[in-house]
């Protein structure tokens, strides 16, 4: 018995099911633009995901966060207004995002919140 065809079926399920699932996947978090965005911003001079610097690591920002249903709207703000923050013991005024993308800064504050 020549077991080839199953086979082309088999793979014509698979290859059916990824493009099934592509649309849910670019709905999801991009991590890679968050990323991007970071470093086009300069917040990875202060920041590190799962270190503390300057300011604290993402994942520090995220348990802080955890649970509260305002922490998108939060984090936005933040990084989109200049707030004054202590650095090093010295007032200044923390950086904004180089986008006026509001996805793309959403994208990043969902990322943040995920780590
Ligand atoms: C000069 C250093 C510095 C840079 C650059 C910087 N941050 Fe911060 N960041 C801080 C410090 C310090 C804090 C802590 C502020 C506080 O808790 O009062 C902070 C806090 C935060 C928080 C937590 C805010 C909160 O409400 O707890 C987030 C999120 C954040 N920064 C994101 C960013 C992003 C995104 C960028 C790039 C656009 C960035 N930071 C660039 C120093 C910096």
């Amino acid at each position: 018995m020549n077991p080839r065809p199953k086979r082309t079926i088999n793979a014509i399920g698979a290859l059916s099911m990824a493009l099934m699932l592509t649309p849910t996947a670019a709905r999801a978090l991009d991590a890679d633009a968050a990323q991007a965005l970071l470093k086009k911003s300069d917040c990875l001079k202060c920041h590190a995901v799962d270190k503390k610097k300057d300011g604290p690591s993402y994942k520090e920002v995220a348990a802080k966060y955890k649970g509260k249903a305002d922490a998108e709207q939060k984090l936005y703000t933040h990084v989109t207004t200049s707030p004054k923050v202590k650095v090093d013991g010295k007032e200044e005024e923390h950086a904004s995002v180089k986008t006026k993308d509001a996805a793309e800064i959403r994208n990043l504050v969902q990322w943040i919140l995920s780590r």
